[in-house]
Formats: structure tokens, sequence, C-alpha cells
């Protein structure tokens, strides 16, 4: 094995993906990779793709394109393509890009070793199958590395609820949890190494439904174990749907000390019609009632979201549907998307709408988020918040962190460490941010 090659990684999209990049990460540092921040040295690169935007994958084939050079100038450099577009176009991006060495879906990671030694060995490596067995038990971290306070922690992939719009239920496949015993590992193994606060990633995180010890466990059982890990201090999981927001998860945001007052909980539309149409399989009233039995649990929740557009079919009247449902819920965060074909997912067959409406009807969709962003953020002047710091900020003596509510923080006096929990006096409010001071 020779040490030290290097190893550049770019990725795309969600946590998940962020998540999966730190693994093949680990996985190709026992095969004696390095990784490097730019692609110029490396003996390898890697896009770890995303398949959610519109033409994702022609993207990754321009991308691609760029890296001809490289190897003109290092033979020995190998190229992959990770994520969802590897899942999804397969053997096409060999056929397309012949220089590319490697194409791994996600399901595939843990087989990244044997797949590299393939490549090394002037062979091409193709893994996009679904297979049965836990990826993540084979993509064990390499054991004392110190981490940031704040970490991801996989505990469910994949969807089973094929809304007509999303690639996920074909780039991800069928809903799997991991075992409640292995989280469990990971998360103290976590803890170990300096984490403070645990996002739970899944792309139906609250759908979680992973074998442990008496039957299989619930996201909010699961939760409730990490409330007794010791040293963690903070629990948060994303992405939920509004349908399996379970009375149980909903008193664990009441009762759970160490669940953070946050939730994303999309909600795509305010049209029942449209919901339909996207096979949401929920209505607005069914999403107002859970968030208003969140806000029974959690007054102070503060909820994110995700919006689309311009779904086929959509009316005006569809779309002030929607503009009354961001108004009902108050949103402190969220992301708004024109909708867009992804071939393959049943709405893309539909006639579709006129660009200019859509994007028309966004605009007016970010200017009511934004300006309920700034409220909530505006509420919080004054207000003593519980800041993780997380780096140093940019002038001296400053740290940022996260509040409890997600909202960073740019906090002056904390005399406080990375990975230390402080008080903090919301002092103002920036577009994405806010500053404060440390509290004695
Ligand atoms: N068009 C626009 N937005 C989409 N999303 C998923 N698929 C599409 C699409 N085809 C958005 C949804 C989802 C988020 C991750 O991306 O809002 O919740
Ligand atoms: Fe995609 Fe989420 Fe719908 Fe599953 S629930 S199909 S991941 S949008």
């Amino acid at each position: 094995m020779t040490q030290n090659k290097k190893l550049f990684i770019k990725t795309y999209g969600c946590q998940m993906n962020v998540y999966d990049s730190e693994r093949m990460a680990e996985a190709l540092g026992s095969e004696g990779y390095v990784e490097t921040k730019t692609p110029d040295d490396a003996d390898m690169i890697l896009l770890n793709t995303c398949h959610i935007r519109e033409k994702a994958a022609e993207k990754i084939y321009s991308e691609l394109g760029r890296y001809k050079g490289f190897k003109a100038q290092n033979p020995d450099l190998k190229i992959g393509v990770a994520g969802c577009v590897a899942q999804a176009e397969g053997a096409e991006i060999m056929r397309r890009q012949p220089m590319v060495d490697l194409v791994v879906g996600p399901q595939s990671y843990h087989r990244l070793p044997a797949l590299e030694a393939k490549v090394r060995a002037g062979e091409k490596a193709l893994d996009t199958d679904f297979p049965e067995e836990d990826k993540f038990e084979h993509l064990k971290a390499r054991p004392k590395a110190k981490r940031a306070p704040s970490a991801f922690l996989t505990v469910q992939e994949g969807c089973d609820k094929f809304c007509a719009f999303c690639v996920v239920p074909y780039t991800r496949g069928a809903e799997v949890s991991r075992p409640a015993d292995r989280v469990l590992t990971e998360a103290r193994d976590l803890v170990a190494r300096g984490v403070r606060e645990i996002t739970l990633l899944g792309q139906n995180v609250n759908a979680y439904h992973g074998a442990g010890s008496g039957g299989s466990w619930t996201l909010a059982k699961l939760i409730w174990a990490l409330n007794d890990v010791e040293g963690l201090e903070r629990i948060r999981f994303t992405t939920s749907h509004p349908n399996d927001m379970t009375d149980e998860l909903i008193e664990a945001h009441g009762n759970c000390p160490k669940l953070m007052p946050y939730l994303h909980l999309p909600v795509q539309s305010g049209s029942d019609k449209i919901l339909k149409r996207m096979n949401r399989s929920h209505t607005t009233e069914s999403y107002l009632d859970v968030v208003a039995r969140l806000r029974a649990a959690r007054p102070d929740i503060l909820l994110s979201g995700d919006f689309i557009v311009g779904f086929p079919e959509e009316t005006e009247e569809d779309f002030q549907a929607t503009l009354d449902l961001i108004k009902a819920v108050e949103y402190g965060q969220a992301y708004s998307f024109k909708y867009s074909t992804r071939p393959g997912t049943p709405a893309a067959e539909r006639p579709q709408l006129q660009e200019e409406v859509k994007s028309e009807r966004l605009q007016r969709l970010q200017a009511l988020l934004s300006e309920q962003q700034k409220n909530i953020q505006l509420s919080m002047v004054g207000r003593e918040v519980k800041v993780l710091l997380e780096k140093p900020g940019r002038l001296e003596g400053q740290m940022v962190g996260k509040s409890q509510y997600l909202h960073a923080v740019h906090v002056t006096g904390s005399g406080g460490n990375i990975g230390d929990i402080v008080r903090a006096r919301v002092l103002n409010s920036e577009k994405n941010s806010l500053g404060g001071a440390c509290v004695e």
C-alpha cells in the first residue's frame, strides 16, 4: 500500500452526502489516502453527486470535462463518481466520459477499498447495487480522530413515499433503518471524539424503525436513548415527513431535555389539490394540526420548511393557498424551489407551467419567507440563547456557533473554547445570523 496518496472529494447536495463523503474519506484513509483541498495534486478525484436539482447529471458531465486536463498531466490520477447521479446513470457515465474510472452508488461505499484496488490495477469499477447488508457497519470510522462539536449521523436511508416530483425513492432506494444499537455505538464514539451535538439524518428520518431490544424502535425511542448518552448535549433530526410526526415524537419535543427546539418539516404546497397531485399523502389541515400540536408541546419551537412552486396544474389560487399556509405557520427558515422535471418521476410527464409564471411565484414566496425569517430573528434580540461554539469568528475575540434554534450566532466575550455551550444575549440580527454577547 502506497502511503499518503491524495484524495479530493467534491460534495454536492444534502447533509447526507456530507456525511457519506466523510465516511468515504475514512474508508479510503485505510488505503493510504489523505484528503486534499484542491484537485490539482490529487491522486483520486471523487465527485459525490446529488440528483435532486434540475439537470444534475448534465452538470456532473460538464464538471468531469474540467478534469480532463488533470488526467493528461497525471496519468495515474483516478476519477470517480459517487452519490445519486452515479446511482441513476450507472455505466452511462463511463460511456459518456471514458476517463471516469469508478462509479459507485450510495449503497456500496463500504466496498470502496476493493473498488479502489481494482481501479489502481487499471480496471474500471462500477457498483450501483442495493445490497442487504449495513454499509455503515463496514465503514468504521478511524478510531481516535478528533471531530468538530456538531456531527451528522445517518440512521435511515431511502424513501417509500414516492412524491410525484422526487427522485429519492429511485436513487436511494427503499426505506432502510439502521439498527438502534449501531446508531448508539456510533453516537458514543462521536462523543468520545469531541462531539456535543448530533443531527440524526435520513431522507425520511421520522419513519425510522430500526431493530432494537424489545423489537423495532421508533425515532422517539432512539432520541430518548441518545438523551442518556453522557457528554452528548444536543440532538436534532432531519428531514421529516408530516405524516410520520407521531404523538410520541411530538411529546419528545416537549419533554426530552437534549432535543433542540427546531424542526425542518417540509410541506411543499398549501393547496390540497396540489398536495394530492404531488402524492404527498397529507393535507394542509393535517399539516397545520401537526404544527399546532408541536407548538403546544414546545411553544418556542422554530419551524423550517421546503416549498415547491409551479408544480403542474398549480393555479394562482393554489399558489395563494401556499402563501396563506406560510402566513399561518410562520417559518423561521425555509428552502423554496421552482418545480423542475426529474426524468422517470410521474410529474415529469405532465403538462408544465411556463417558466415566467414559476419565477414570478417563487419571487413572491421568497419575499414572504424572508420577511418571516427576518421578523423571527428580530424577535430574538434581547433574548438569551445558548450557543454551542463551533469556530473562531472573523473579529478578534469573537466565536461563532449555533443557538438551540439553529441560528448562527457570533458571540463576543465568551472566553470559551470550541465545543463549549455558552449563554449569550442576542444584540443584533443580520441577514442570516445573529450577534450576541456572553452573559456571565
Ligand atoms: N423540483 C423542485 N424541487 C424539488 N425538490 C425535490 N424534487 C424537486 C423537484 N423535482 C425539493 C423538495 C424537497 C427538497 C429536498 O427539494 O422541496 O423537499
Ligand atoms: Fe422525496 Fe421526501 Fe417525498 Fe420521500 S418524502 S419521495 S424523499 S420528497
